[in-house]
Formats: structure tokens, sequence, C-alpha cells
């Protein structure tokens, strides 16, 4: 695959651990693009539109490298995109992200590596955790309870 021009989607500072920022259509030539500064201090991002419906993943809730969508609460491994908790059962799509001295560029539409997929966490194990309607986080899962 041919590599993307980078977007400076903003700068390091721009986005506080926790948070996000929405790249809009119009500026990533695609679809819009959340990128998420994970409480682990890694930068990611995702197509913003959850896969199980029409709520943007900027509005959603961080907790280490896992998005939680604001409408119905599935949840989405950062690193990879892989669902980990229903009722989304289709992954979120990645793109590349680099830090280059303070500014975050965004290769939209370049998805993470197979490498960098294989070496994260939590998608083995945290679909284990899949929150059944009404049940809280089962015992062991690595993310936690929910509140
Ligand atoms: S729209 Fe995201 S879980 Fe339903």
């Amino acid at each position: 695959m041919r590599q993307p021009e980078p977007i400076i989607a903003g700068t390091t500072g721009e986005i506080p651990e926790g948070e996000t920022l929405l790249i809009p259509a119009e500026t990533t030539g695609t679809v819009a693009i959340t990128v998420f500064h994970a409480e682990t201090g890694t930068f990611y991002a995702l197509d913003d539109e959850c896969t199980h419906g029409a709520a943007s993943l900027a509005e959603g809730f961080i907790e280490d490298d896992v998005i939680e969508c604001p409408q119905h609460s599935a949840r989405f491994c950062l690193r990879n995109g892989k669902v980990l908790s229903l009722p989304a059962t289709v992954d979120a799509t990645t793109h590349q992200v680099e830090i280059d001295g303070e500014n975050i560029l965004l290769y939209a539409g370049l998805p993470v590596d197979e490498a960098a997929d294989a070496e994260s966490v939590g998608a083995t194990s945290l679909r284990m955790c899949h929150r059944l309607p009404g049940e809280r986080y089962r015992a062991g899962c690595p993310v936690g309870p929910l509140e």
C-alpha cells in the first residue's frame, strides 16, 4: 500500500491525556477521524463513527487504551480497533499516528501495521470480558469494572 501523506492533526499539547481531537472529513479527505491521547500517554486514531451506529467516538470515554462509545457503551481497543464489548460487533478502522516533535502526524487511510496489532494487549483477553446487557465486567478483566 502506498503511504499517504501525513496530515498535521495538531500538537501534542492540544490534547491532554484522556482527551480526543476530531479531524473532520474535509481535512482527512476521507471520513472524520478521531485522534485519542490515551491515559497511557500514547496517541491513536480511529474512524470517528462508531461501528454500531451514528455516534462520535470523539465524545466517548477513554480508559487506559480503550475507548467507550458514548451511545451504547461498546468498547474498542485504541491500539488496533478491535471491538471489546457489545453491542458493537465490527472492529473500528485504525489509522497510523506518528509524533514528530510536537506535531501529531495522522496517516489517514493507513491502518496500524500487523506487527503493532500482534503486540497489542487486550484484544484476546478482553474479548473474554464482553459485558452482556445488565452485566458488569467479569472478574479478572484487565480493564476493570465500568464504574
Ligand atoms: S452507537 Fe456506539 S455502541 Fe451503539
